[in-house]
Formats: structure tokens, C-alpha cells, sequence
């Protein structure tokens, strides 16, 4: 079956616990969109939504424990914005029978690939700068 998010090298943030976490996202984005184009019932989705609304929040604070240990000067910013995000993603799993699975996945693609390529990736640098 076609995944619906493609992992792609370049998003790497050159840190291999941050990359696997990333990728167990993408992979649970891609779980759920299986689950979506198989129609399956409400409460499959939700244990996968669920999954990745857990798995999310754990990310979210491995990944600023490891900006503030390098002093990312945008720490303030990115918090910021994961906030935003792990509230539009638990505004989604708390109304699946609201927003159709396809809305769902778009937005969950549109911020992850969006999140990753573009404020993730930024920290990058000064991660490497800090193990120097
Ligand atoms: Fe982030
Ligand atoms: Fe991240």
C-alpha cells in the first residue's frame, strides 16, 4: 500500500534519536491513513490518533530539553509552535466524528513536513555547533 508520508533524507536534523522519533511519527501518520482508506470504525482511528497524540507530546519534550541544552536562540518560538500543534492535533482526535480522516491527514502532513523541513531543521546547526 502506498504511504501517504514519505520519509525523505533531507529531512534529517543530523541527530539519529531525533530522525527515529520523526520517523515514528511519519510511520503512525501513514498507519492512520491506512486505517482511513480502509474505512475502518471510529474507535480504530482513535487508538491510532491516540498513539500519536501520546507519542507527539513525548517528542515535543525530548526535542526542547535537547534546544535548551544547545541554546537555541528560537527555543521560545518553536515551543510556541509545537504548542499550537499538539492542540490542533488533540482538537482532531477529541472531534474524529466531526473532521473527516482526510482532513485530518492533510493536516497532520501539511504540519509535519512543514514542522520538520522548515523550524526543526533550524535548530539543526547549532545541535552540531554544541557537540563541537
Ligand atoms: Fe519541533
Ligand atoms: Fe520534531
Amino acid at each position: 500500500m502506498a504511504e501517504y508520508v514519505v520519509w525523505k533524507p533531507y529531512y534529517s536534523v543530523d541527530n539519529a534519536s531525533l530522525d527515529m522519533e520523526h520517523k515514528i511519527i511519519v510511520g503512525l501518520i501513514n498507519e492512520l491513513y491506512a486505517a482511513v482508506i480502509s474505512k475502518k470504525e471510529e474507535g480504530d482511528l482513535k487508538a491510532i490518533s491516540d498513539r500519536l497524540v501520546r507519542y507527539t507530546n513525548k517528542h515535543f519534550q525530548h526535542e526542547e530539553q535537547v534546544m535548551r541544552e544547545c541554546d537555541y536562540p528560537r527555543f521560545y518560538d518553536h515551543k510556541l509552535e509545537h504548542e499550537r500543534l499538539r492542540q490542533r492535533t488533540l482538537d482532531f482526535h477529541n472531534n474524529l466524528n466531526l473532521v473527516t480522516g482526510r482532513d485530518m491527514l492533510r493536516f497532520l502532513n501539511d504540519w509535519w513536513c512543514e514542522h520538520i523541513r522548515e523550524s526543526d531543521k533550524a535548530y539543526a546547526p547549532y545541535l552540531q555547533m554544541s557537540m563541537r
